[in-house]
């Protein structure tokens, strides 16, 4: 699958939208505490006179990120991240920043992505643990729905990760109606259902600790490539080469068509040569590494499919999978195996003091998942893909 939407933030660009006013929520006994919604400032630069609302955005995000996961596996850089936020063609994304006293506390995006006829719009609110539970992610809600019901959209998508709740806390958990995976029913599972957002897809989040998994994944990769006549492994660092740029961009526009999407409404999502230059911008000025390897069928010359490794936030920390995808006519001939185990082998050499991989899959995508399990992938935790259709 597609990588989380919590990891890259892909949520693209800013704006400002008036704060909602605090007034005290509807019931009696549930008001909303106070607190300052600020349109967050994009800055140009990490160290622009106006950069600090975004340092202290990315802190905050890190630290829920932390609270939530109990690692730092997830953490990004400001500059890392900064280039996903800047003003592009691709998505509109509106940001804001959740003041609590002088403490950001909390952050708000909605991503309004640009392709023609989209209903859709992406969005997260994250809060600190020591701010929840007062109302303000309920409030909040309003403004996600009012940005996305400006911009014309009808469907909010959200993604949230669901931990597994410690011994002895309550265990009621919801199943994805795609009858692959469960979630437990905690405190976002709760806020989503109570504001009408319906359960559509579970992915799982999976950690490869590498250096144990080497000599599997050699073994592996000889296996694939018995069953991988008539292609070859390509591999490179972005930016992609000349001969491979047509087809890979044609490649990564069917990410959104080819991998498994429950109830999800996506997007069919065009990459020509522009797009694709812009997003190996995103990564080559925030200083990552992305490794592609790619399966090319041998008669045409053509990517048929591609993996991507992306380095975390410094040379030790944790990589991230991003997208892998084989083209639908191109299944089974192992190719999945093959570039997943290739990619592998190689990132050991590009980032050799990383210790771990994160991916993220689709509950259902059994063949995915099964490469995984086999190379060594252990589940971390559970991801809830959220819904919901409004007029
Ligand atoms: C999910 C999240 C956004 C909810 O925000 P929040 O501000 O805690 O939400 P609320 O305060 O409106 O509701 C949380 C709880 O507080 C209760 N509550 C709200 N206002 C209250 C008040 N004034 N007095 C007492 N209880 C109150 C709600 O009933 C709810 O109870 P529950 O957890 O038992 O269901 C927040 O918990 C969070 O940031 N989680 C981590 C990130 C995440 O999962 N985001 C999901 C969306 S992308």
């Amino acid at each position: 699958m597609r990588s989380s939407p919590r990891v890259d933030d892909p949520l693209g660009g800013c704006d400002t939208v008036a704060a909602p006013d605090h007034t005290p929520s509807r019931k009696k006994t549930m008001t909303t505490a106070p607190y300052e919604l600020r349109p967050l400032t994009v800055p140009a630069s990490v160290d622009a006179p106006d950069a600090a609302d975004f340092l202290a955005m990315v802190d905050v995000r890190n630290e829920i990120y932390r609270e939530i996961s109990d690692n730092d596996d997830e953490a990004a850089t400001a500059a890392q991240l900064l280039p996903h936020f800047q003003e592009n063609p691709d998505n509109d994304k509106r940001s804001w920043i959740v003041i609590v006293g002088d403490d950001v506390v909390g952050r708000v995006i909605v991503d309004i992505p640009a392709e023609a006829g989209s209903q859709v719009a992406y969005w997260i609110i994250e809060l600190l643990e020591r701010v929840q539970g007062r109302g303000i992610g309920s409030e909040l809600l309003g403004v996600v729905e009012d940005t996305a019901r400006k911009a014309g959209r009808t469907v909010l998508e959200s993604w949230a990760e669901h931990p597994e709740p410690h011994p002895g806390a309550p265990t009621e958990r919801l199943a994805a109606p795609t009858g692959f995976g469960t979630i437990p029913l905690d405190r976002p599972a709760r806020y989503y259902r109570r504001h009408g957002h319906t359960l559509e897809q579970v992915d799982r989040k999976s950690i490869l600790e590498i250096e144990p998994s080497l000599s599997t994944v050699t073994a592996m990769q000889a296996e694939a490539l018995v069953h991988a006549a008539g292609y070859r492994v390509e591999q490179w660092t972005l930016p992609v080469p000349d001969r491979y740029r047509e087809s890979f961009a044609w490649a990564k526009s069917r990410m959104s068509t080819d991998a498994p999407a429950a109830g999800l409404e996506v997007d069919e999502e065009v990459w020509d040569l522009e797009r694709l230059g812009r997003h190996e911008a995103r990564y080559l000025e925030a200083g990552q590494t992305v490794l592609v390897t790619a399966a090319v069928h041998e008669a045409s010359g053509q990517v048929v499919a591609f993996n991507e490794l992306c380095s975390g936030a410094d040379p030790t920390a944790t990589s991230q999978q991003m997208d892998t995808l084989v083209l639908r006519e191109h299944r089974g001939h192992r190719l999945g195996q093959l570039i997943k185990c290739a990619g592998i082998l190689r990132w050991r050499e590009i980032a050799p003091q990383s210790p771990r991989i994160i991916t993220w899959n689709a509950e259902e995508n059994r063949p995915m998942l099964s490469i995984n399990e086999a190379i060594g992938f252990a589940p971390a935790a559970y991801i809830g893909a959220w819904k919901k259709v409004f007029g």
